[in-house]
């Protein structure tokens, strides 16, 4: 019988470790053999969402046209792999309620790290303009970030390697039978 895909649905502000998770999930994933499929902000922002910006509307708008695309992919099987910052509750909430639409799990996982860690290390040189008011609407510092009151898995990239996240994912989706075991 055809089985509906899953969805790991990374949120977290910039910097936070989202992408750097998803990837070497991805690569577990690819390992066993599943039909993997990352959607990133950095990468979907050049193509489907690249007429947006990062204003309340604007960034609704991203999280629905992906919201759009991940519910296609999950109902054809695929494992899902999202990572947006994707701030608001109420949009994360409703990707999760397409998702589980079509019968398939929607997980949802906070990479935590706090502003102060993210500007730190300000991966991207993207924090220091912030702050000194050169980009507008930056989440953390000048828009807001809604945490997660109830996600699944929370990633608290401050403690932990990127090793221990993707295997505490792993873990979870075992359990949850999402994935065969590894052994
Ligand atoms: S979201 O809020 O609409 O979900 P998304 O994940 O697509 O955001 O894009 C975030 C990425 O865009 C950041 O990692 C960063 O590289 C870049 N960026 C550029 N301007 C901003 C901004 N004002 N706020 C946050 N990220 C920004």
């Amino acid at each position: 019988m055809h089985k509906p895909g899953f969805v790991v649905w990374f949120t977290g502000l910039s910097g936070a470790g989202k992408t750097t998770i998803a990837v070497k999930l991805e690569e577990e994933l690819l390992k066993r053999n599943l039909r993997v499929q990352r959607l990133d902000g950095d990468i979907v922002r050049k193509s489907l969402t690249k007429d947006l910006g990062f204003t309340e509307e604007d960034r609704k708008k991203n999280i629905e046209r992906v919201t759009f695309v991940t519910r296609l992919l999950a109902k054809h099987g695929v494992a899902t792999l999202v990572s947006f910052i994707s701030p608001y509750i109420s949009v994360r909430e409703q990707a999760r309620k397409e998702v589980e639409a079509e019968n398939a799990r929607f997980i949802e996982v906070f990479v935590k790290a706090s502003v102060e860690e993210c500007a730190r290390r300000d991966v991207k040189g993207l924090y220091e303009k912030a702050f000194a008011g050169e980009i507008e609407n930056f989440t953390g510092v000048s828009h807001p970030y809604e945490e997660p009151p109830n996600p699944e898995i929370v990633c608290d990239t401050e403690h932990e390697t990127v090793e221990e996240s993707v295997k505490i994912i792993l873990d979870y989706l075992e359990k949850e039978r999402l994935i065969p075991n590894s052994s």
